[in-house]
């Protein structure tokens, strides 16, 4: 019986865990959130105005490619080398996503 309970509890803790988490699992914020780390250099909503690209509107299939080359370090660039690496695969297509359907 007290083992019962106890696995009852457990069960309890672990599934509000779970409940707590993002919706993808290595998600870590909501894709604004995600996104706001990069409108320093890209611009509010991803709209740069200087030499560095726009992100508003870039095509899904394109922004990701961008992101893992520069992962990977295949990729020229200055300073997206270091900042792709603190994105997940799945916070990239989360990224991807929230920039394609800005309007640029
Ligand atoms: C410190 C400034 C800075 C920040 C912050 C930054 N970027 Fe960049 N980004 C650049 C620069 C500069 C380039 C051009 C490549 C290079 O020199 O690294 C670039 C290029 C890109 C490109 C390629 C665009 C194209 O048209 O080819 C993508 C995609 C991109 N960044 C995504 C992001 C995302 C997503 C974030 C936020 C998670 C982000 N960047 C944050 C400076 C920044």
């Amino acid at each position: 019986m007290n083992r019962l309970f106890h696995l009852a509890v457990g069960l309890l803790v672990a599934g509000t865990a779970v409940a707590a988490e993002p919706p993808k699992g290595s998600v870590s914020g909501s894709p604004a959130f995600l996104a706001s780390n990069c409108a320093n250099c890209h611009g509010t909503d991803g709209r740069a105005s200087d030499a560095i690209p726009a992100l508003a509107g870039v095509e899904k299939d394109y922004f990701i490619q961008a992101m893992k080359e520069y992962k990977g370090g295949a990729r020229e660039a200055t300073i997206m080398h270091q900042l792709s690496k603190g994105y997940t695969d799945d916070e990239i297509v989360v990224l991807a996503e929230y920039f394609s359907n800005l309007k640029p």
